[in-house]
């Protein structure tokens, strides 16, 4: 384990069944290749899959299809599902900035932030949800933010990832949910893997601040992920497994 946090709070959790199939969507990214290394390297589970807009099948999340036939896939291999980690999302593009002030919000951009961050989640949610085991403990968690977090806002600006961002946990509750009701051991929930050294972050990381490797952060996500204890389906939790508040 990489954090004396998740080595304190292990107790609480229950370990995911041994077995079956792990999901990485995402898989190209920072946090979400350091989770697929990492997943891969445990004999955990049976397999670990690596899905994502350049992978095979492709899965792109503003692509249903891709999504649906990913998931068809998937399920053709007949085991059970036990964890899928949603590690997509995008801050910045060619085009796509973070907005400083209300004079740039600009209806494409933001479509576009709420197309991958909140819209994509959603579908995933929908066709890979189905997708988790009737018995025993399964896990969806898809990385959200803290600056999604309403009552965490202080400093304004980037309209469109916190908004995105905040859609999305309100979409992850809402499942969470349905899903409660479906899956009883199965929980749903958002995380967020604090700041991390990646192409995401890179332009806008200052200097004083905590920043994680993705290892790093890739090995808490995974502490916290099994630390979950039974009843938080549905909530927003950091890499430390503390409560983000909406
Ligand atoms: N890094 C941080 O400090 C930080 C802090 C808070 C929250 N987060 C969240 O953590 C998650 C992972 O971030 P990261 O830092 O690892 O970012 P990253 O390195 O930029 O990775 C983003 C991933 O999202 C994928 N993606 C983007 N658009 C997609 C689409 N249309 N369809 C399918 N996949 C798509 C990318 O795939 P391609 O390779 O195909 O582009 C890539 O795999 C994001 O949700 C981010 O908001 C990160």
């Amino acid at each position: 384990m990489d954090s004396d946090v998740a080595d304190a709070g292990a107790a609480h959790g229950a370990a995911l069944p041994a077995g079956g199939i792990a999901i990485v969507v995402g898989s190209s990214g920072g946090i979400g290749s350091a989770l697929l290394a990492r997943l891969s390297a445990q004999p955990r589970f049976n397999s670990v899959l690596g899905l994502g807009r350049r992978g095979s099948p492709p899965l792109d999340l503003t692509d249903e299809a891709s999504i649906a036939e990913a998931a068809c896939q998937i399920q053709a291999l007949g085991a059970d599902v036990r964890l899928i980690v949603d590690a997509s999302g995008i801050l910045h593009a060619e085009g796509l900035s973070p907005e400083k002030s209300w004079r740039d919000l600009d209806a494409v951009q933001l479509a576009k932030a709420f197309a991958v961050n909140a819209i994509g989640p959603a579908l995933l949610m929908k066709h890979f949800l189905p997708l988790l085991p009737r018995q025993g403990r399964s896990v969806f968690a898809t990385l959200s933010a803290r600056v999604g977090s309403i009552a965490d806002n202080r400093l304004g600006g980037w309209y469109g990832y916190r908004a995105s961002k905040a859609a999305l946990n309100q979409l992850v509750r809402t499942a969470a949910i349905e899903l409660g009701r479906r899956q009883p051991a199965a929980l749903c929930v958002a995380l967020h893997p604090g700041t991390v050294a990646t192409s995401l972050s890179s332009p806008f990381v200052k200097a004083g601040l905590d920043v994680q490797t993705p290892e790093q952060a890739a090995g808490r996500l995974l502490d916290v992920i099994d630390r979950l204890p039974p009843g938080s389906s549905g909530g927003f939790f950091d890499h430390r497994g503390d409560p983000v508040p909406w």
